[in-house]
């Protein structure tokens, strides 16, 4: 009896622990499941100098207003140090070269599920690009657009998950030339660039210095 007492007990148990098996999997897989890199947008975007009523002034900042989004349902985020924001300016007659007016970073920071996390500003730039207007005997911003581009590395929070994701997003912003305000009144959303290949060389040996230290 005390055998048979003891086989259906384990039989019990080995039941129990499939059905918690399946579940877990489950689990992991809807987690899994729902990975999402972050986005971020511009959501606003404005050059002083070319507001119509400051033109005898000579301003070089641009106000800028970023949203980070993580945009997982359970999962949260870390933004590994560091991050950077690159500021330049494509002139429309010579639109292949990038003029680089501003670079700032971040330091990396945790942010959970469904969190945003904004990041505005005024940045002093390393001065605005001028072309002379014989008209009014001025100088003033060629036209052209403005480019924001994003370099960094998340990890999702995750159990014996240490994956690093690089991320190179880029937008560029079109300005009304009269008022200095970013055209359109919807958010720009930054999209893929190949920029992440260039700097990668550049980046990949600092972080595998930090791995080293603080693994
Ligand atoms: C443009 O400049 C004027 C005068 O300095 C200011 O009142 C106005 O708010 C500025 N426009 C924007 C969009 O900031
Ligand atoms: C430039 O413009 C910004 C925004 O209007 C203003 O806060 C700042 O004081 C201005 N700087 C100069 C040097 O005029
Ligand atoms: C760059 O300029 C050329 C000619 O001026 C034009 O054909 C091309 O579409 C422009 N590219 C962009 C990205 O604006
Ligand atoms: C920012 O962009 C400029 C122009 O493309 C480039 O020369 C510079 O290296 C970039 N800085 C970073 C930190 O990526
Ligand atoms: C030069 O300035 C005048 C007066 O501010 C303006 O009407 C004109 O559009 C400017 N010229 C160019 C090429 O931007
Ligand atoms: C432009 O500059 C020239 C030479 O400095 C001067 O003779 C002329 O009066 C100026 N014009 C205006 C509109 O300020």
């Amino acid at each position: 009896m005390a055998d048979a007492g003891y086989f259906e007990i384990e039989s019990d148990n080995s039941c129990c622990n499939l059905i918690l098996t399946v579940i877990i999997f489950f689990i992991f897989f809807s987690i899994y499941k729902t990975r999402e890199l972050p986005s971020i947008h511009v959501e606003e975007f404005y050059v002083p100098a070319l507001n119509s009523s400051n033109f005898n002034t000579i301003n070089n900042t641009i106000y800028i207003n970023l949203k980070l989004k993580n945009r997982n349902p359970v999962t949260g985020l870390y933004y590994i140090d560091p991050l950077y924001f690159n500021l330049s300016f494509i002139p429309k007659e010579q639109n292949t070269s990038l003029i680089h007016l501003a670079e700032f970073g971040l330091h990396g920071f945790y942010q959970g599920n469904g969190k945003a996390k904004h990041i505005k500003g005024l940045l002093m730039t390393r001065g605005l690009p001028t072309v002379s207007n014989a008209t009014n005997n001025g100088s003033q911003v060629p036209a052209g657009a403005f480019r924001v581009d994003f370099l960094g590395k998340v990890r999702y929070k995750l159990i014996g998950w240490h994956q690093r994701h690089p991320m190179s997003l880029a937008a560029n912003v079109e300005v009304d030339d009269k008022t200095g305000v970013k055209v359109g009144d919807k958010a720009i959303r930054m999209v893929k660039s190949g920029a992440w290949n260039h700097k990668r060389a550049l980046i990949l040996p600092v972080s595998m210095l930090f791995g080293v230290f603080f693994m």
